[in-house]
């Protein structure tokens, strides 16, 4: 049984103080709870060292959303995964949606992060999916085998424990559009027979792959009870509390 992982992404939202008073609510909403999975807020990196002063044994873990393709050097605005590391991170986010279509970010990019957050005894979350237009012309799959056929095989050691995977399909993120629980399911037991055919049976039978895109309190529970989605990436309905928690619950609701 794979445990849940149910993930905020802040995006470019919280500075050090809204942010610390945002994680501390969540903490505040889950605490003495027994969870049977992970929660996982990532704030921007300025915000990280404050979200880590009221997390700290909170059931809340600390990621980031990004980091650099390099441990150190002449690399202008860039923050390593070893800074990560000792600012308390836990797990990064690597080749989100926005990372690709806005900064330029490629495949090598990607399997360097990765490969760097692994080295520093971190998890990596690596997103991928497809765009409207892919969908629309029938490519979907098409486009999921090659993004990740682009990463996973060049990774120096992934296995279930190291690597989340988040199927995000660019359509529906920040759309207000959702994946239906059954197209979820679909492109997810799609995954996971291509990390089986890259990384074998077993690393495919414990890897949890996440769902992305408009993900709410309302949808959580439906999407997260399919067979092969095992969390979520949340944008959003990440930013408050209330929200994020109720996607926890319909997470929890799915195990109970
Ligand atoms: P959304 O974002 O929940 O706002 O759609 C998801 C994401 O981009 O990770």
């Amino acid at each position: 049984m794979r445990r849940y992982l149910v993930a905020g992404n802040w995006k470019l939202n919280m500075g050090p103080q809204a942010g610390r008073d945002l994680a501390a609510a969540v903490g505040e909403r889950l605490r003495g709870r027994t969870l049977h999975g992970d929660v996982l807020v990532c704030p921007p990196f300025v915000t990280i060292p404050a979200v880590a002063a009221v997390a700290q044994g909170d059931p809340v873990l600390l990621g980031a959303q990004n980091c650099a393709a390099h441990e150190q050097g002449a690399y202008t605005g860039e923050v390593a995964p070893g800074m990560l590391k000792e600012a308390g991170v836990q797990y990064v986010i690597i080749g989100h949606s926005e990372r690709r279509q806005y900064y330029g970010e490629t495949d090598a990019d990607f399997a360097a992060k990765i490969d760097l957050v692994h080295a520093q005894g971190m998890k990596a979350i690596f997103c991928y999916g497809e765009v409207l237009e892919e969908r629309k012309a029938g490519r979907a799959e098409e486009v999921v085998r090659a993004q990740l056929q682009a990463v996973l095989p060049r990774l120096e050691g992934p296995n279930a424990y190291n690597l989340v995977l988040a199927y995000e399909p660019v359509w529906a993120i920040g759309t207000g559009e959702t994946a239906t629980p059954e197209q979820a399911q679909q492109m997810h037991a799609f995954s996971r027979a291509l990390v089986a055919e890259m990384l074998g049976a077993d690393v495919a039978e414990n890897m949890r792959i996440l769902y992305g895109g408009s993900c709410k309190p309302g949808n959580a529970r439906e999407l997260i009870g399919q067979p092969d989605v095992d969390g979520g990436l949340i944008g959003g309905a990440s930013l408050k509390a209330e929200d994020f928690v109720g996607i926890v619950d319909g997470a929890e609701a799915v195990v109970g």
